[in-house]
């Protein structure tokens, strides 16, 4: 069984989410000047030449050992990459561009107050940071290769130092959402078997000084309680040597970081030389059933791979100025912030807070000041950008040769305002179509070798194929207009290793689905279930239409239902909870919550607060629901499971279709009239649907 309740073909017929759009092509000038601008290079990446021709990315890293093996199919589908290599991540992030180029900008840190200056941080300086934070950790804390350690930090410099230090020492850094809260952060320090917590004590958002230390503490409190012992959490202070958290430092357990690297100053720590299968990090995802996800990336391939991807389809140059304006705490924040970039040797931005503080001119005035010429973001902050201020990049002076959009599908609309008005109509746009697992890109452009079509991310990048198939397993033909499942045929070095701890959830998820023989020794075997449904156009492009599974995706990033509903049930007074995507112009989607009530129990809106309080809790922000509504009962099939459909349908003003054959069909209606009534009141009426977000909408839920 797959973890997945996949899309029935029946019901994916509908390929129309929006029309399929035109070609539109680079300017001449970002042609020019493209790392990849021969088209020989589909030559070295044709399906013949796999998986050799990754030897290319490999060879953009400097290798202690060089490998015998590029692919090993041994024991399927745990695949390993570059075999016999042996090298160290931070050594090619730092290392060698500080003796290279010491005096480059490596990191330019932006803080969200405008009136503070932003920070160069040159390849020398930050190869000085990482070797004192690594003797920190390896000789105050006594870590070593193979420990894990969480990190909940926020968008400041001393997250990807912690990062490069952790892999300088061949340590497992496990990066938590800053966002995310500390019940979320405790549970993946339990999770990883981390005994050590890093942390900052506060930082800036929407121009408050936020703290953030305060969720260290239930962090562990929430890991203790899950039988995972934090032996000591490290504070990162934001303005060195004055502590802006309320709460207290634990005595014996709590420790300043800037006192512990008081002890190392001038500290050289050799890096580590590790084998190319060794894991670099984990990166927590959702899934389906509640219990996060521990994406496992390797050091070799996932780091040969973002540097190829980078290269390639970012177009980095080593005097470009690159800014990704996602969160580090995602996987977008490590592969094309922190390892890609410094891997080329590159200037990279780390701007801490939200795009529109103070108003929705900053992105273009941050560009303007540092020369940015590269820039990369989400369909989510570009909606929300365009709404707060759409005349606003004409107003300064910044120039991008190329932009990219990742996490979500963009709306062809949407996608033009980027082009003429963020991009000024100069700017090659990559749609970058990956995910957690996935360690870089899967469908994109080449930017300068094959055109952009608004609302497709283009076909698979070099060296990946993936193919459509029915739930059948039938290839599902270029061109046919017929939407199936996304899968990759091939493995890729970025693929992660394994789900930590759960190598049984790793191969039902991903690989069981269109397996067809288990003692299979071939990759050819083994299509990787990538859990979204698309359509390919007879020119082979992609259109992602979204998860075929109950994930939700929030501005970009995924929730699993189980888990809000999870949360929604730690109220004591709350009977059942079911949580349903609906329509959001700004993030894609947004999350409501339906809950019934123990016996005994009256709604009032003091309780839906409690139930949106506790999400927060036991999540972030990011998963606090629209709405909750407070229902007298579920509506249930016979065997008693909730029909999410029917209220997914209702939240978002869509047919509730036939609800005769439920338990309790007389509840929908009751349901409907209270909800809509209510949303009307509250000016929250979705815009109508798509015929494809109406599919969605009728299948979420199918097989839960
Ligand atoms: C899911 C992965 C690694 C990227 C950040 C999100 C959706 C991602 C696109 C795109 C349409 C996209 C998919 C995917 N998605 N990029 N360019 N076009 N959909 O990572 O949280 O692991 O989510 O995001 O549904 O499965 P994630």
């Amino acid at each position: 069984m797959t973890e997945s309740s996949p899309i029935q073909v029946s019901e994916a017929q509908i390929a129309v989410h929006w029309r399929e759009e035109g070609y539109v092509e680079p300017a001449q000038k970002f042609v020019e000047q493209a790392n990849a601008k021969d088209p020989a290079i589909f030559e070295r990446f044709a399906e013949d030449k796999f998986p050799d021709c990754f030897k290319e990315y490999a060879d953009l890293l400097a290798w202690d050992t060089p490998w015998h093996t590029t692919l090993d199919t041994s024991n399927p589908p745990f695949w390993k990459w570059f075999v016999g290599g042996r090298l160290n991540a931070c050594y090619n992030c730092v290392d060698r561009h500080a003796e290279a180029n010491p005096d480059k900008t490596a990191i330019i840190f932006v803080p969200e107050l405008e009136s503070d200056e932003h920070v160069h941080i040159s390849y020398a300086e930050l190869l000085r940071q990482v070797n004192e934070f690594a003797a920190v950790l390896r000789d105050s804390l006594g870590l070593k290769t193979g420990d894990r350690v969480t990190l909940h930090m926020p968008m400041v410099p001393e997250l990807p130092v912690t990062m490069l230090a952790c892999a300088r020492l061949g340590v497992i850094h496990s990066q938590v959402f800053g966002g995310f809260s500390g019940t979320a952060c405790g549970h993946r320090i339990a999770d990883s078997g981390s005994r050590i917590l890093i942390t900052m004590d506060g930082y800036y958002r929407g121009g408050q000084l936020l703290d953030h230390k305060a969720k260290a503490d239930e962090a562990v409190l929430e890991a203790v309680k899950e039988g995972q012992e934090v032996d000591k959490v490290l504070v990162w202070r934001r303005h060195p040597g004055q502590y802006a958290s309320q709460a207290p430092m634990a005595e014996g357990r709590d420790v300043f970081v800037d006192e512990l690297l008081a002890q190392h100053r001038g500290a050289v720590v050799d890096p580590v030389s590790m084998p190319a299968e060794a894991p670099l990090f984990l990166m927590y995802t959702s899934g389906t059933t509640g219990r996060p996800k521990g994406c496992q990336h390797s050091t070799g391939g996932y780091l040969a791979y973002v540097t190829g991807t980078s290269k390639y389809y970012q177009d980095i140059h080593p005097d470009d100025v690159y800014w990704c304006m996602a969160d580090i705490g995602w996987i977008t924040g490590h592969s094309y912030i922190v390892y890609g970039p410094l891997s080329l040797g590159t200037t990279t931005v780390v701007y801490e807070g939200v795009p529109n503080y103070p108003d929705g001119g900053r992105p273009w005035r941050i560009a303007e000041k540092l020369g940015v010429n590269i820039f990369h973001t989400s369909p989510t902050s570009i909606r929300m950008l365009r709404k707060v201020g759409p005349e606003e990049p004409k107003k300064y002076n910044y120039h991008f040769k190329h932009m990219t959009t990742v996490g979500e599908p963009i709306e062809p609309e949407v996608w033009r305002w980027y082009h003429s008005e963020v991009g000024k109509g100069e700017a090659a746009i990559v749609d970058t179509w990956w995910q957690t697992e996935n360690g870089g890109f899967l469908g994109s452009t080449l930017p300068a070798l094959q055109p952009m079509k608004p609302g497709s991310c283009g076909p698979g990048v070099l060296g990946v194929y993936p193919v459509i198939y029915d739930e059948d397993g039938n290839e599902v033909p270029k061109g046919s207009g017929k939407a199936g499942n996304i899968c990759i045929r091939n493995p890729w070095p970025g693929i992660f290793q394994t789900i930590w701890g759960q190598p049984d959830r790793f191969v039902s998820t991903y690989y069981t689905k269109y397996n067809k023989d288990q003692d299979s020794k071939d990759w050819r075997d083994w299509p990787y279930f990538a859990g979204d449904g698309a359509v390919q156009a007879g020119d082979g492009y992609f259109r992602i239409l979204g998860r075929v599974d109950d994930v939700i995706n929030v501005a970009g990033h995924r929730l699993g239902t189980k888990e809000i509903e999870s949360a929604a049930l730690t109220v004591g007074e709350v009977a059942e909870a079911a949580a349903v995507p609906v329509i959001d112009e700004i993030r894609g989607r947004a999350v409501e919550v339906y809950v019934s009530l123990k016996p005994g129990f009256e709604p009032s809106l003091e309780m839906a607060d409690k139930v949106s309080r506790a999400i927060e809790t036991e999540i972030g922000k990011i998963a606090r629901p629209k709405n909750v509504w407070i229902v007298p009962d579920m509506p249930k099939t016979r065997s008693g499971k909730i029909m999410r459909r029917v209220i997914a349908s209702i939240s978002n003003f869509a047919d509730v279709g036939d609800v005769t054959t439920l338990a309790n069909p007389e509840v929908v209606e009751n349901i409907r009239h209270h909800v809509q009534t209510e949303k009307v009141a509250r000016d929250d009426v979705p815009r109508e649907l798509t015929e494809l977000e109406f599919e969605e909408i009728k299948k979420f839920g199918a097989e839960t």
